[in-house]
């Protein structure tokens, strides 16, 4: 996809679908890799940090490139050349580690965690300044969701990336959040199709059990110098482990070591 394109659908949609994204090589052993490591969560064979229904299937499975899954198609999927044709135009070449993760179904149970911004410990209910302010901030990440099967999962409002929520949008984001958003529009990837997003849209994930979910959702990070030291994202404490970085590739540890250097662990 042309660049100026996709910057420019990025910008005003939030969002851009790219088809060369990754290499059609890899698709077939991503694909093979995540089934496995579904298989070993489901049997808790293999847990390095897992997000469950409260019935104990998985939904989000993280962990994708420590050495206990032995699956290194991961990290080399995240150094792969398409995907940094993309990465380094919006974040730049120096890049801290960001991470991989898994999305699918639970077995039984359909499962969607319902509207909101990927907006952290930051307030989600502010006023118009407020929630400005945070959409406004500098861009320090950029993340996509990689479809290794036909993929209708994620919903967005195409726009809402950069303004401030209406009162419907309000309405889903803080009490209906399994209602649908009379602008909402289903993002509908095909086996192979790449969407980069924005995490500040109003989104949702959607978890049918049929057809199954495999998403592969990653992101990198923009290494900005002189930042503090913080305490770690519980989420993501694994990557402290000794044995993570020697399992990295040895052109992905420059990523790694600036990512570590900031962690107060
Ligand atoms: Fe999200």
């Amino acid at each position: 996809m042309d660049l100026e394109e996709a910057r420019e659908q990025y910008r005003t949609q939030g969002y851009f679908i790219a088809d060369d994204a990754v290499d059609p090589n890899m698709l077939e052993p991503l694909l093979e890799a995540t089934r496995r490591v579904k298989a070993k969560t489901r049997t808790r064979e293999v847990d390095v940090y897992t997000h469950r229904t409260p019935e104990g299937e998985p939904w989000a499975i993280r962990g994708l490139f420590a050495p206990e899954f032995n699956e290194p198609v991961f990290a080399e999927y995240l150094m792969s050349h398409p995907l940094m044709h993309y990465v380094v135009p919006f974040l730049g070449a120096d890049l801290r580690l960001g991470g991989v993760l898994i999305f699918t179904s639970p077995d039984q149970v359909d499962w969607s965690g319902g509207w909101h911004r990927d907006f952290g410990d930051n307030e989600r209910d502010g006023s118009y300044e407020v929630e400005i302010e945070i959409l406004n901030r500098p861009m320090v990440s950029l993340k996509w969701h990689l479809a290794l099967v036909d993929d209708s999962c994620l919903q967005l409002v195409p726009g809402s990336h950069r303004r401030y929520r209406t009162e419907e949008e309000r309405d889903r984001l803080l009490k209906n959040r399994h209602a649908d958003i009379s602008t909402q529009e289903v993002m509908h990837l095909k086996a192979g199709q790449t969407i980069f997003w924005s995490g500040n849209a109003v989104h949702r994930g959607i978890y049918n059990t049929k057809p199954e979910r495999l998403t592969l959702a990653g992101s990198w990070n923009k290494h900005v110098d002189n930042e503090e030291p913080q305490e770690t994202d519980g989420r993501v404490k694994w990557m402290l482990a000794d044995n993570v970085r020697g399992f990295l590739p040895e052109r992905m540890r420059p990523a790694y070591d600036r990512w570590r250097g900031l962690q107060l662990g």
